[in-house]
Formats: structure tokens, C-alpha cells, sequence
């Protein structure tokens, strides 16, 4: 089987065949979700909080994104299926354009295959720039975490039509200015399949409801592995007495077959 990559994932999206992402940030998950045919491995920086314990993404930095990047890139490339490896930019590593092509060239030369940065029109220059270089994209909009002190917390965005219209405007001037994937959190589900069909990019949704052409969990919440409150669009695998890889297996068929996720796993 051909390795996955930017232009397979995109072509998905004519064909309307949804793929899966799942976080990853050591070598053996890695391993073990690119084995289970996960189309694409996202190094979140929410290892900040499921790794170090902090209550946001915030204080990750470049090295760690770039360390995590190195130990998912060894796992897959020992799969017989490898991913696509995706991985965020930390919290401030990207207030300018000069700062946002250094923060890029650590975690591509660490293995990643695109970055994602969150944030609206103002990331255009930026994402330009990164695809003159030659540096695919995701632009996360939504409720973006690393912004959650302005957003007041962990909220549903765009929720009222003047925030749901920007939304899709957004959506649209980053995908115009390079952007080539679009990762939308916690929006009605409305909201998504309105900026899934405004874009020709591939959406990746979590917390957006069934109608985005992909989906994206943290490991550790389709584990199972859960410390705190589970937000309502995270689904367990570890259930029905499955072991990890057949878990794996089964979020990745859910996805790719439009089972996962459910009106239960919905915003309104
Ligand atoms: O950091 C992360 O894991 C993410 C997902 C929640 C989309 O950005």
C-alpha cells in the first residue's frame, strides 16, 4: 500500500472518503495507530496536559514538540502503513512570520510532515509564506486552546451567526492563502458542514459532528484514559473487552464508515 500523504489525504475529500487522525506522541502509539491504518498521527501540544500534567497547552514548548515529533517519526516509520505526521506549533512560537518559519523548520527537520497552527485570518501571511517553502498546512479554528484565557475557557465557538459567518470567512481566506488542511473544534455541527462545504481543503472536525470530511481524538480520551470530566464528543474504544490495537482498529473503521460520531457526540 502507497504511504499516506498530503495529496492521498486532500484526494479523500473528492471521493468522499473520510479518514481518521489520532494523537500520538511516542514512538509505540505511534506505531501501534499507523499499524491500525490511522490515516494521520496529530503530535498535539496537548501533551501539556495529558503528558505534563499542566491545565492547558500553554506552557509547551518547541523542543518538546520537536522531541515528541522525533519519537512518533520512529514508531511510524517502522509500520508497514505509515501516517501522515502532523504537528502544532506551541503557544506563541508563531506571532510573526519570521518566528513561524523558524518554529516550522524544528518540527519538519524533527519528522513532522505539516504543522498546524490555530488562529484566524491574521495566520494568512504566515501560512503564504509556508507554502512558498514548501510547508503543508493546517489552520485549527474554533475553539482554539491555546487561546483559552481570551476565550474565557473551553467553550462551543460560533455558536451565534455573526461568530458562525467569520468562522466560515476565515475558513475560506486561509484556505485561499495556502492553507491545505482546515481543523475545526467544537462547533456546532451546522457551522462544520457549512465550512466543509465552503472549502475544498479537507476538514478535520473535533467536537463538529459527523459531516466534516475526517475526525481527530487525543489517544488517551478513545483509550478510555480519562482523569477528569469527558467532554461530550469523545468517544471510548476500550470497551466490549477490545485490547488497545483492536480499539485502534475499530475508532479508525467508525470514522472512515461515518459511525463515529453520533448525534450523542454533537454540538447543536
Ligand atoms: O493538541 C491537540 O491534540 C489538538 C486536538 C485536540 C485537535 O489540537
Amino acid at each position: 500500500m502507497s504511504p499516506v500523504n498530503l495529496k492521498s489525504l486532500q484526494g479523500r475529500k473528492a471521493k468522499q472518503e473520510k479518514f481518521a487522525v489520532l494523537t500520538a506522541y511516542d514512538s509505540t502509539f505511534a506505531q501501534l495507530a499507523a499499524d491500525a491504518g490511522i490515516e494521520c498521527l496529530l503530535v498535539g501540544d496537548s501533551l501539556g496536559m495529558v503528558l505534563q500534567g499542566n491545565d492547558s497547552t500553554l506552557p509547551v514548548s518547541l523542543e518538546e514538540m520537536a522531541y515528541h515529533t522525533r519519537c512518533v517519526a520512529r514508531g511510524n516509520q517502522r509500520s508497514e502503513t505509515p501516517a501522515f505526521i502532523m504537528t502544532d506549533l506551541p503557544f506563541m512560537s508563531y506571532g510573526t512570520v519570521e518566528a513561524g518559519l523558524e518554529a516550522a523548520r524544528a518540527v519538519m527537520q524533527a519528522g513532522a510532515h505539516m504543522v498546524k497552527i490555530e488562529g484566524d485570518e491574521w495566520l494568512a501571511p504566515l501560512i503564504s509564506v509556508l507554502a512558498q517553502q514548501g510547508v503543508p498546512v493546517c489552520a485549527h479554528l474554533g475553539l482554539t486552546p491555546q487561546a483559552v484565557n481570551k476565550l474565557g475557557g473551553y467553550r462551543v465557538q460560533g455558536r451565534d451567526q455573526e461568530r458562525a459567518d467569520a468562522l466560515v470567512n476565515a475558513a475560506i481566506t486561509l484556505a485561499d492563502a495556502g492553507a491545505d488542511i482546515i481543523l475545526l473544534e467544537c462547533v456546532p455541527s451546522g457551522l462544520a458542514k457549512r465550512v466543509t462545504e465552503a472549502v475544498s481543503v479537507p476538514v478535520i472536525g473535533i467536537g463538529a459532528g459527523k459531516d466534516t470530511d475526517a475526525q481527530v481524538l487525543v489517544i488517551h480520551d478513545m483509550l478510555g484514559l480519562h482523569t477528569g470530566r469527558v467532554a461530550r464528543f469523545v468517544k471510548n474504544y476500550m470497551t466490549e473487552g477490545r485490547t488497545v490495537q483492536q480499539a485502534l482498529q475499530a475508532y479508525g473503521d467508525e470514522v472512515r464508515s461515518g459511525a463515529f460520531p453520533s448525534a450523542e457526540h454533537e454540538f447543536a
